[in-house]
């Protein structure tokens, strides 16, 4: 009797310590509430990097919360905007963060399409702080090969020949922002050249352990085609009473973005990138959220709100400490309409899904 109790009490705590281990990473009792979840879905997986560019969508009368599940560190919300079931994702800073997370909502949901969204910084000159972009084009900007001291474009780069790196996107001179140079003087630097590097993807649909390349990642071509109805949105021009944009800010379509693990905040850089690869928005997150959707074949969109100009305003100060909660809410403004689109047009195009 007693030997009997005593493997009851085991049996239990075994059964106990499964329910909470389950298989991998995830819990037993994880695994039940996906499943669930995945049910009621497609969702549409909303993509986030930071706190305070999701509080003003958890705050909106047009967002309705259901549950959340926790997975891996990260929370899953979710709730419907109009007609469409959502999933909501803070990824935390950079592109590790952003990849990791779309990573697993990809691969724990049922999830229909991916928007991404926050605030960015501004190379381009024709823009303003409060403008919404939404690019057609994204790539990581700092995958580099960095080339020896001594060697330039002639020569090739180690690993070029395997296929592991290339000189076809182009390179940053760091002697060529050179100043206070005495004229006529010769002048170099020891940091020499870095060039661009595409990343390497695994598509879903490849052969696993081959890889493929990939720089300019595209948006989906048809959230793109409806993100052009979003440009007559109106947006909030003014933080408060009294300190408003000099500009009315608007919604425009851009043909690039840029990312990469680096906080811009430099003129010289900002305007490299943008005379060279004509980006607009610089952040730290959507190309990997590009990267991550484009090997998982889902469709997506990234749409940043143009917070500072990343080292392009007045030397002493990043416009992003006054901007950022204004370029917040126009990010989310846009996005809630995009969602309503979106809703409105899958419906009437349903019978053109076999195209
Ligand atoms: C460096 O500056 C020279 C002179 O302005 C220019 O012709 C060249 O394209 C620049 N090189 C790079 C890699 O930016
Ligand atoms: C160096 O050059 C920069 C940019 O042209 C200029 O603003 C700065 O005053 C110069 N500094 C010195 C010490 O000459
Ligand atoms: C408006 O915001 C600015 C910048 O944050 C601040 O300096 C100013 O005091 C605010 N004005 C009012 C009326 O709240
Ligand atoms: C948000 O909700 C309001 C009130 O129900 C509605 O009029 C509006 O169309 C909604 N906006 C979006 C973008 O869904």
């Amino acid at each position: 009797m007693v030997a009997f109790r005593v493997l009851c009490v085991l049996l239990s705590a075994l059964m106990l310590l499964n329910a909470q281990q389950g298989n991998g990473a995830l819990t037993a009792r994880s695994q039940k509430m996906i499943a669930k979840v995945n049910e009621d879905g497609p969702y549409l997986g909303l993509v986030i990097p930071n706190l305070y560019e999701m509080n003003p969508l958890l705050e909106s009368s047009n967002y309705t919360a259901t549950n959340t599940i926790d997975v891996a560190g990260r929370r899953f919300r979710f709730g419907t905007i109009g007609e469409k079931k959502v999933i909501l994702v803070m990824t935390g800073l950079s592109l590790i963060n952003a990849g990791i997370t779309t990573q697993l909502l990809l691969s724990l949901f049922n999830v229909e399409g991916v928007v991404h969204y926050g605030i960015a910084g501004n190379a381009n000159p024709s823009l303003n702080i409060g403008d919404v972009t939404i690019p057609q084009y994204w790539a990581h900007g700092a995958l580099w090969s960095w080339q020896r001291y001594g060697l330039g474009p002639d020569d090739e780069l180690p690993l070029e020949s395997a296929g592991d790196y290339t000189r076809k996107i182009g390179y940053l001179k760091f002697a060529n922002y050179t100043v206070n140079v005495t004229e006529g003087s010769p002048y170099d630097n020891l940091l020499n050249n870095v060039w661009y590097q595409p990343e390497e993807v695994f598509p879903v649909d490849g052969t696993p352990e081959e890889r493929q390349h990939a720089f300019w990642v595209a948006v989906d071509p048809y959230y793109y085609e409806i993100s052009k109805q979003l440009e007559d949105l109106v947006l909030e021009g003014c933080i408060n009473s009294t300190t408003c944009l000099t500009t009315t800010p608007k919604v425009t379509r851009v043909q690039r973005g840029t990312s990469a693990s680096i906080y811009l905040d430099n003129a010289a850089y900002r305007s490299f990138i943008y005379n060279k690869f004509n980006v607009s928005p610089v952040d730290m997150e959507s190309a990997s959220v590009a990267l991550i959707c484009l090997q998982q074949r889902k469709p997506f969109i990234a749409i940043r709100a143009l917070s500072d100009l990343a080292g392009g305003g007045s030397a002493d100060s990043n416009e992003a400490d006054t901007f950022t909660s204004l370029a917040a809410t126009n990010s989310v403004t846009v996005v809630l309409k995009f969602i309503e689109l979106l809703a409105v047009n899958s419906e009437s195009s349903t019978g053109y899904a076999y195209y």
